[in-house]
């Protein structure tokens, strides 16, 4: 096996599990996650950080899909710790295997820097959504400052590799607007304590209208 294959398999996933359970991160988990209502899809729920946040009174189903690999294996072990009913899939965010209008809330955390078509996704997210379904986001990409953003421009070639295929650079709100949302921002900072170029970070709730 290339040196590339074994990180992609075996290092990354590890590493992205940890990195995405920082104390920062966390605090940021804990104000969006629990939003989520009634039948509820999270999308690349691998590593399955943030099931411990959901408030199973507040929700009927929860289904989630991931690529695969060891993300996916540590988020259907998450679920039998928790031990509740999760639907979780092997899938990808550019063709959700769902019908319309099937949700009350997507959820997606840390997941638009990795997917391949980030537009696509979103407008898979709408489209699982019913009318007034809302899709509850927190994501890190883009800053703001030119100059944090061209260092993000000169990291973004090497970290990709390392950090399983995650973007520095990408848009956040405006993206999610530009799918369709009707937007309410709930913050944006970067986190502390960390390099300012990998943890520009934007949360919010985008509705179906
Ligand atoms: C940085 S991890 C974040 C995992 C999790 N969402 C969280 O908040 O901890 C990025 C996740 O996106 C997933 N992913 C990558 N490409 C994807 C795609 N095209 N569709 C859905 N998920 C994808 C990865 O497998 C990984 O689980």
């Amino acid at each position: 096996m290339a040196l590339s294959d074994f990180w992609d398999r075996h290092g990354a996933p590890r590493l992205i599990k940890f990195a995405c359970g920082a104390k920062p991160i966390m605090e940021l988990r804990e104000k969006v996650v629990p939003m989520a209502r009634g039948e509820v899809f999270e999308l690349g729920c691998g590593g399955g950080i943030n099931q411990r946040l959901y408030n199973p009174a507040a929700i009927t189903r929860y289904a989630g899909i991931d690529p695969g690999g060891k993300l996916l294996d540590y988020a259907r072990a998450e679920a039998t710790r928790k031990g509740w009913r999760a639907d979780i899939r092997q899938g990808v965010g550019e063709a959700i295997p769902f019908p319309d209008d099937s949700f009350d809330t997507a959820v997606c955390t840390y997941t638009m820097c990795s997917v391949a078509d980030q537009a696509q996704v979103v407008r898979e997210m709408r489209r699982i959504l019913r009318p007034g379904g809302r899709l509850l986001f927190l994501e890190h990409g883009r800053a703001p400052e030119p100059e944090v953003a061209r260092w993000q421009d000169r990291i973004e070639p090497w970290w990709k590799p390392v950090m399983g295929g995650c973007h520095l650079t990408r848009p956040i709100t405006s993206a999610v607007v530009a799918g369709g949302f009707a937007v309410e921002p709930l913050g944006a900072r970067y986190l502390p304590g960390m390099p300012r170029p990998l943890v520009w970070t934007e949360w919010g709730v985008g509705v179906k209208v």
